[in-house]
């Protein structure tokens, strides 16, 4: 019954593409959405589900996200994260190269996408990480992958963080290139001049705003240069905002997390090292000017940049603590609260975290309820509030950012190409995702 990818959802509240919402039915026909009507009749061998109550959402395309596997597998692994995934009504992700061996070749991606296929409960793509040295590698890459760079806050053969090592990356070829923008000579020099302080508040002075703007306005003149297809991944302050509402090229796009729009400096005091990530959290005024940013299109998108590490890590105090915090499980939850509380639009949400991750990325046929879409979907619950609780989290890791925030849009159902992933609490460990085509 979980399998069956024929299925009738009937009496949902639908979040249409165009922003408009009926309360209706979603025929679903080996895996893709066939029909969407106020009623309709359901056929033999349907499997029938009742969403009254519940409004659809197409699922989250999480377009940046670190799963660990391989190699890291005791902060999180591909099962763990997918199950994540679905009780988050997450269904499309795609993930960063830092994982062990890192994701520099097509072998090495090869038995990324072969681990996926076997243990993935949602759709899945990768990147390909550039190095100083992998050009002919990301030459010769599967066309259906990214490319990241990391420019600062990465260690080893992944950091390519000068100039000269960037450009020819930019001056070949023609995919999508993702940026991690924080100016890793600056964040050196700072982290010299701040050294022995303890408090994990610091992270947000050594890590600058100036060190994100820097790289940002260098990987925007090296993407103008050579007109190629640019990505800035997690967009943390209001003067990077700015800067790209005066300037970014029609071939340039941009996201914004959850935790750089809700949290800020202020949550080193409530959690300590779990508020430190990479870019860090900025100051309430960033957060307002991100927010503009994102209404206005300026920031085409939401992403979660999940990055697990243990209680056990970030017990070690900064600056052993290592950077990064999970999200796939409450992103869709906490950004419908935001919502509810008449911050944006529902319609907004489903544009910022499913359709336009899909266009920007090309990934085809997902990210929106339509007819021949694929009929990845999320049926939430926006009339129940519920906090985030520790003990019911199910990424490995075993905490959350957003802890002890009482949250409503929490998935009821999770469905990836027409498979009920997630049932009211039960994650069906059976279903598998497939490969994205993306670029
Ligand atoms: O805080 C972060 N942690 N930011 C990133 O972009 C990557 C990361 C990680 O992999 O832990």
């Amino acid at each position: 019954m979980f399998s069956d990818t024929d299925r009738l959802i009937r009496h949902a509240q639908i979040i249409l593409p165009d922003g408009d919402s009926l309360l209706g039915d979603v025929q679903i026909r080996q895996g893709k959405i066939a029909r969407i009507a106020e009623a309709i009749a359901p056929e033999a061998g349907d499997d029938v589900l009742d969403a009254q109550g519940l409004t659809m959402f197409p699922g989250v395309v999480d377009p940046q996200v670190h799963f660990r596997e391989p190699g890291l597998e005791y902060k999180e692994d591909l099962f763990t994260a997918t199950c994540a995934c679905a009780r988050g009504g997450v269904t499309s992700f795609l993930e960063m190269p830092n994982t062990r061996p890192l994701t520099t070749t097509q072998a090495i991606l090869d038995d990324k996408l072969k681990l996926a296929s076997q243990k993935c409960l949602v759709n899945y793509g990768f990147f390909m990480g550039a190095t100083a040295e992998n050009l002919p590698d990301l030459r010769e890459a599967n066309p259906s992958c990214g490319i990241k760079i990391f420019m600062g806050s990465a260690h080893g053969a992944l950091l390519v963080s000068t100039e000269a090592e960037i450009e020819p990356i930019f001056a070949e070829g023609t995919r999508l290139i993702a940026v991690h923008a924080e100016d890793q000579q600056r964040i050196r020099d700072r982290r010299q001049q701040f050294q022995g302080i303890t408090d994990p508040v610091i992270h947000s002075t050594i890590q600058d705003r100036k060190a994100a703007l820097n790289a940002t306005q260098l990987a925007l003149k090296l993407s103008k240069k050579y007109q190629r297809r640019l990505h800035i991944l997690h967009l943390s302050t209001g003067d990077e905002a700015e800067l790209l509402r005066q300037d970014k090229p029609a071939w340039v796009t941009t996201e914004v997390t959850p935790q750089h729009l809700l949290l800020n400096e202020t949550a080193y005091e409530k959690i300590g090292t779990l508020a430190q990530m990479n870019p860090p959290l900025r100051t309430a005024k960033d957060n307002k000017i991100l927010w503009q940013a994102l209404k206005d299109g300026v920031i085409d998108f939401i992403a979660t940049d999940h990055a697990p590490h243990t209680l056990e890590e970030k017990a070690k105090g900064y600056p052993n603590s290592p950077s990064g915090m999970p999200g796939v499980e409450t992103s869709l939850a906490v950004m419908l609260t935001q919502a509810k509380e008449g911050k944006c639009s529902y319609a907004q949400i489903a544009n910022w975290m499913s359709a336009k991750p899909a266009e920007a990325y090309q990934i085809p046929n997902k990210g929106k309820i339509k007819e021949g879409y694929d009929a990845d979907l999320v049926l939430v619950d926006l009339e129940n509030y519920h906090p985030v609780l520790r003990e019911e989290v199910v990424s490995k890791c075993g905490w959350n950012p957003f802890e002890g925030w009482n949250l409503t849009g929490w998935a009821r159902y999770t469905i990836v190409g027409g498979q009920v992933a997630f049932d009211r609490g039960t994650i069906n460990t059976e279903v598998r995702g497939k490969a994205l085509k993306f670029g």
